[in-house]
């Protein structure tokens, strides 16, 4: 694994913090049956994670700034360096006592991507990477998978909420022609795992829109250093500022964009419309 002065910071910072997490995690499992639900306390461990992460970066990077999801974005006396943190991704999967979450933090230098760190306390995944280092599941190099039939791939997706419903017609257009496809798609509700997972081999390719460069920073550049494609869902280089992504090894990924290319000019005309 690297052991760089940065990713010591960086793993000590998400060991801190994935400590509260997974006791909490605990916490969240007892909650599940009492009435009124394990929801407040969520809330609250994200944030007291998030605190943790913000207290232990600065002590050791003093002047970077910061991109979390719950405190927002505090600009840092150094403008060259910036985190982006996700203290809990996989929020409904945390609540639900799925133990499918993590941390995400990515460092940012002068607006590049140069080190990602994700970690799942509760199975003690940490997944590491710094720009030409390579990537990193605990002490075991990662490559992305090696399949080159797109039918025989296992894609990755995701989709928002309710709240995003007018997100949906798109996603379900796109996923109808993957699963035409591909082997068969998995949604398992935390982006930056989702990312690993490619970076693992173990997902053949992913896709997603509507999200944050919190969620994305750390595994963008842990599927690179796995030697996998990143691009966004249309195909350039904006996954931090459009939140849509696009990841595979270089056929998987050509294959799966050309795939979300075809099924927006069938949207467009129409094509894909179910009949009313
Ligand atoms: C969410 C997860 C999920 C993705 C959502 C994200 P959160 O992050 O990564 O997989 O589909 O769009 O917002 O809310 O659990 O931190
Ligand atoms: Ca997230
Ligand atoms: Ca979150």
């Amino acid at each position: 694994m690297i052991r760089s002065a940065l990713m010591n910071v960086m793993t000590a910072a998400a060991i801190k913090a994935g400590r509260g997490l997974k006791r909490d995690f605990g916490e969240v499992e007892n909650l599940q049956v009492s009435v009124k639900g394990p929801g407040d306390f969520v809330t609250s461990a994200d944030k007291r994670a998030e605190k943790v992460l913000f207290e232990e970066l600065s002590k050791a990077r003093p002047g970077y700034g910061f991109v979390m999801e719950e405190g927002g974005t505090i600009e840092g006396s150094d403008k060259t360096h910036r985190w982006l943190i996700d203290p809990l991704d996989g929020t409904l999967n945390f609540l639900h006592g799925l133990p499918m979450f993590a941390i995400s933090i990515a460092l940012e230098r002068e607006g590049q991507i140069v080190a990602g760190l994700i970690y799942n306390p509760v199975n003690d995944d940490m997944y590491v990477a710094e720009k030409g280092q390579g990537a990193w599941q605990n002490n075991h190099r990662l490559r992305v998978a090696a399949r080159r039939d797109f039918a025989d791939a296992l894609v990755g997706c995701g989709v928002g909420p309710l709240a995003r419903a007018k997100d949906h017609p798109r996603f379900k257009s796109e996923l109808s022609s993957v699963l035409a496809r591909a082997a068969n798609i998995r949604r398992l509700g935390a982006a930056s795992l989702d990312l690993a997972h490619v970076a693992a081999g173990r997902l053949d390719a992913y896709w997603e829109r509507g999200l944050n460069s919190w969620d994305i920073g750390a595994g963008i550049i842990l599927v690179r250093e796995a030697g996998g494609f990143v691009s966004d869902g249309e195909g350039g280089e904006d996954m931090l500022e459009s939140g849509s992504i696009c990841v595979g090894n270089e056929i998987m990924h050509r294959n799966l964009l050309a795939l979300l290319r075809k099924s927006a000019v069938e949207s467009a005309s129409g094509a894909n419309k179910s009949p009313a």
